[in-house]
């Protein structure tokens, strides 16, 4: 912000150097000095001592620095728009006005509005795989928190300046889905509930049915056990014949396939996710074959099939590490079929050549973890430079205060059910808060109060960290919540609704208030925030963030005077930074896809 200052006490710097026989500092690093009631940056000049002494001059580095740093403190003054410059033990500091930085803060914000925070253009492109649930099964909550996870941080990344493409990658084939089909032909042939959301869940309870069928008893009696092993050996005849192409299975699995795609479709909808690119794991079954011969031609992988074994890849052993790290993995069973992590060599292929993706990343479960490491190490040693910048984001598991979830005994919390119950509850509570509300605007606001309290309580765990996920506290507007940062945005509104309009201009001449000053100071770090969140890919970042600036808000709001500000011009300050923290909070909230209410 304060660019062209910067470089004229550089140019300062360089001419008391060069007048006073002092070496030319090389690069000057400036460092912001943190914040505790005035901005500043500092540099040091302990590298300049140094070479001075490596020069042959005989200097006391640290005492030598402070004399360079008191001698440009003295040559440089106090430049316009700054308040205080001083040499502190090496250090050159130098204190901004805060009236003026706080003015150019506030301008910053109005002039970019919706774009305040953008990165530059990286000119790389990535891609972001999220929202891949198997098919033939209900979206349950932990499905929810890879996709709000995922777009959160395909909106990071693209804010910050990346070419973005999200992706999709359903499980849509494997012996659960070939399980759930056995059930389905065997028991419930020609049934197909009405709704929408109701079958994801109805195949669910087929598969937990076909699961307790085919599992074993111990007290099972000898009749039983005949007839549980009948049926695996359906099963099985049903995924040899699908795997052949089977005419009628082929029909029947797309059909119900395409339930849980309708559904998921649905869902992403509601919560404002747009897929650009849907690859399918059946799809990748036939491209993992043949790329399983590439990697046996170049000698990555080992053919053990003619001695009754299986395609396999000693990893370590490739790579030459002497500890077991990545160890060996099968690609091809001796049957010839392919495996998770044999369809994943072929998605990595499509993505890094048919979309030209430079950095890959995959939202995933973090118990997959080992299994991503092998993936990438394998693309490694096939020879494909972009292995390197493949990140899976992992994250962990969602449970509800009474306990686990668990799809095989059929205990899950249904998304669906969530978010309308997170509205349901909001909507009494608008009607309890806000009565005079028109209907149409008490539905609207409810569903983006209850989405974004939901977003909110996956967004602001750490994605590694459990979830357990309490629906109460979720939705409070008081705490670490989603609504509670949506609130600052609806009072920023209301104050900026009664003064009538924003000033277009004003200065910030005055004593500046600690909350004031503490507002400012957090709008100011938004561009920081959004960098570090995309390059760590790490979403929790800007959520604190958010809750942070909506915290800073509400005091602000609290204690000091805006509409009733003692002159015209504080009342246009204030106004003005009221309606810059009303941007920087929507557009925190936006990059966490959670939608900024005007009224709530
Ligand atoms: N469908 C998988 C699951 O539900 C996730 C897919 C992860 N992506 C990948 N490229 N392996 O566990």
């Amino acid at each position: 912000m304060f660019e062209d200052e910067q470089r004229s006490i550089e140019a300062f710097i360089q001419t008391y150097c060069a007048e006073n026989d002092i070496p030319a500092p090389e690069d000057l690093q400036w460092k912001p000095i943190p914040f505790s009631g005035d901005w500043g940056i500092s540099t040091s000049f302990f590298q300049v001592a140094a070479q001075e002494a490596r020069l042959g001059k005989k200097v006391n580095v640290s005492i030598r620095a402070q004399e360079i740093a008191e001698g440009a403190a003295a040559h440089i003054g106090v430049p316009e728009g700054f308040s205080l410059v001083e040499a502190v033990r090496g250090y050159l500091n130098l204190y901004f006005s805060s009236s003026e930085f706080s003015r150019r803060v506030i301008d910053a914000v109005m002039k970019g509005g919706a774009n305040f925070g953008r990165g530059e253009d990286k000119g790389e492109r990535v891609m972001v795989e999220y929202a891949q649930p198997n098919t033939h099964h209900s979206f349950h909550i932990g499905h929810y928190r890879n996709a709000i996870l995922g777009e959160a941080l395909a909106r990071l990344v693209e804010f910050d300046g990346f070419d973005t493409i999200r992706a999709s990658y359903p499980g849509d084939i494997g012996l659960g889905v070939i399980t759930v089909l056995w059930a389905y032909d065997k028991f419930y042939k020609g049934q197909e509930p009405d709704d929408l959301h109701e079958r994801g869940q109805w195949l669910l309870k087929l598969y937990v049915e076909a699961t307790n069928l085919l599992t074993p008893r111990e007290d099972e009696t000898p009749a039983e056990k005949a007839q549980r092993e009948a049926y695996d050996a359906e099963r099985r005849e049903m995924y040899r014949k699908w795997d052949a192409g089977d005419p009628y299975l082929r029909q029947l699995w797309l059909e119900t396939r395409e339930w849980s795609l309708e559904e998921l479709r649905d869902i992403l909808r509601l919560i404002d996710i747009n897929i650009d690119v849907w690859f399918f794991e059946s799809e990748v079954d036939e491209p993992a074959k043949a790329i399983v011969e590439e990697l046996i031609a170049r000698g990555v992988a080992d053919d053990e099939r003619p001695r009754g074994g299986a395609v396999i890849v000693k990893i370590d052993q490739k790579l030459g590490l002497e500890k077991e790290q990545y160890r060996a993995n099968v690609l091809l069973r001796n049957d010839g079929t392919t495996l998770y992590l044999t369809k994943d060599l072929a998605l990595a292929k499509d993505k890094f050549e048919k979309y030209g993706v430079d950095r890959s990343v995959y939202v995933v479960d973090v118990r997959q973890s080992l299994h991503f490491q092998q993936a990438f190490k394998i693309l490694e040693l096939w020879g494909f430079e972009q292995a390197r910048k493949c990140h899976h984001l992992g994250y962990g598991f969602v449970s509800l205060p009474e306990g686990a979830m668990s799809a095989r005994r059929g205990q899950v919390a249904l998304f669906k059910d969530v978010v309308d119950e997170a509205i349901r509850r909001v909507l009494a509570e608008i009607a309890r808060k806000n009565p005079d509300l028109p209907q149409q605007a008490r539905q609207d606001v409810a569903k983006q109060v209850g989405l974004g309290a939901l977003a909110y309580a996956m967004l602001s765990v750490d994605n590694n960290r459990d979830i357990v996920f309490d629906i109460d506290k979720a939705l409070s507007f008081e705490g670490h919540t989603g609504p509670y940062i949506q609130n600052a945005h609806v009072r920023a509104c209301s104050i900026l609704r009664k003064a009538g309009g924003i000033p277009g201009e004003a200065t910030f001449n005055y004593k500046l208030t600690p909350h004031e000053l503490g507002l400012i100071e957090m709008i100011s770090r938004f561009p920081s925030v959004v960098q570090q969140a995309a390059r760590e890919y790490r979403p929790l970042v800007m959520a604190s963030y958010a809750f942070e600036l909506a915290t800073a808000f509400h005091s602000y709001y609290h204690v000091v005077p805006v509409l009733k500000a003692e002159t015209e011009a504080m009342r246009a300050a204030r106004l003005r930074l009221v309606a810059a923290a009303r941007q920087t909070i929507a557009n925190a909230l936006h990059l966490l896809a959670i939608a900024a209410p005007e009224v709530m």
